[in-house]
């Protein structure tokens, strides 16, 4: 049953790669040998044992350094052409990109001034149930679900595969997601695309999403350097965590746990949980532009909006 927002469309998108590079399988499960325990045995995707900047990590919010020289994050506040597939690993939106329907940018933040363009969302969430299906932690807490916008270096590069193994290739957007009382308008859109790619390999057309519209309302941040969370493991992604969840209902989180790993024919094999676990963060520096939030404020902030901060800031401040 295809919601009204879902249209098929006789225009196909350009989707310039993923489908192109040739991988091993592997699952999330290290109950199988293709598990993330095992990723790394293929020495094409030995970072992923042998990383020491990988994703995701816990953020420590008392190690958080405050970079005054960070920027706000742009995005392109347009709409967007694309599809939602279904992996066997996770649910994924990919962007087209095209002269008369090009993909929204990403610049500023701690991007220096490179443009981004945004290539795909990845959708990471738990079993119903359970609130961990995050990937990033903060303070040692998971969230129900998280989606990862993910762009590559469009000055530098020409596609995302060559963009994911070079330098400064990969800028990725995490948006955490809380249980709330109503879900954020986009993400209930998704939601609905995902009840029709419940198994492996199909996709569904999803008309005029706006990928700014999954943000929460905040300019406040933390950035890192990370990996690529699913291999090869890469270590070319600046990750950028933003400090305010959106939210999705219970009802509609349960509506992802249909999406199966196999095609119909096979064994029904739940996608969630697909979340890699924490990696050491190996003393790495995690960035804000979050300037220190007194006690004080952190009492006064108006809890009549539905937007708490998930991090409040003991920072040290960057001399
Ligand atoms: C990506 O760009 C590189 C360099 O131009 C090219 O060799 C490669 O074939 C492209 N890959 C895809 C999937 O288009
Ligand atoms: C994004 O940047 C590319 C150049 O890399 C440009 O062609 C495209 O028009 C930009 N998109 C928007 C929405 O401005
Ligand atoms: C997620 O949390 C549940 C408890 O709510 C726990 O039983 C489960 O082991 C956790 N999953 C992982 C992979 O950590």
């Amino acid at each position: 049953m295809l919601g009204p927002l879902i249209f098929l469309v006789a225009e196909r998108l350009s989707l310039v790669d993923a489908r192109s590079d040739w991988t091993y399988p592997w699952k999330y499960d290290s109950m199988f040998f293709e598990g993330q325990d095992y990723w790394g045995v293929h020495s094409e995707w030995a970072m992923c044992s042998r990383g020491k900047l990988q994703s995701p990590i816990d953020i420590n919010p008392s190690l958080l350094l405050h970079d005054p020289s960070l920027k706000p994050i742009n995005i392109d506040r347009i709409s967007v052409h694309s599809e939602m597939v279904n992996t066997g690993q996770m649910p994924r939106v990919r962007i087209g990109n095209s002269a008369r329907r090009p993909t929204a940018n990403l610049t500023g933040g701690p991007l220096n001034t490179y443009r981004y363009r945004i290539q795909r969302i990845d959708i990471h969430f738990g079993v119903t149930g359970q609130s961990n299906g995050s990937e990033h932690a903060i303070d040692g807490r998971k969230f129900p679900m998280e989606l990862q916008l993910l762009a590559f270096n469009a000055d530098l590069y020409a596609n995302f595969s060559q963009a994911s193994r070079s330098t400064h290739g990969i800028a990725a957007i995490a948006v955490l997601v809380e249980f709330g009382p109503e879900t954020n308008a986009e993400l209930l859109r998704l939601t609905v695309a995902a009840l029709s790619v419940q198994f492996k390999n199909q996709r569904v057309d999803l008309v005029d999403l706006s990928p700014w519209k999954l943000l929460p309302r905040t300019r406040d941040y933390v950035t890192y350097e990370g990996s690529i969370t699913a291999p090869p493991c890469d270590e070319t992604v600046q990750w950028i965590v933003l400090n305010q969840p959106i939210h999705i209902t219970h009802n509609d989180y349960a509506e992802w746990s249909r999406l199966s790993q196999n095609s119909p024919k096979e064994d029904a094999m739940p996608i969630a949980p697909n979340f890699r676990s924490l990696v050491a963060p190996n003393h790495r520096t995690v960035r804000t532009n979050i300037a220190h939030i007194s006690e004080e404020d952190k009492f006064t902030c108006d809890t009549s909006r539905i937007t708490y901060k998930v991090f409040t800031t003991h920072n040290q401040k960057l001399t």
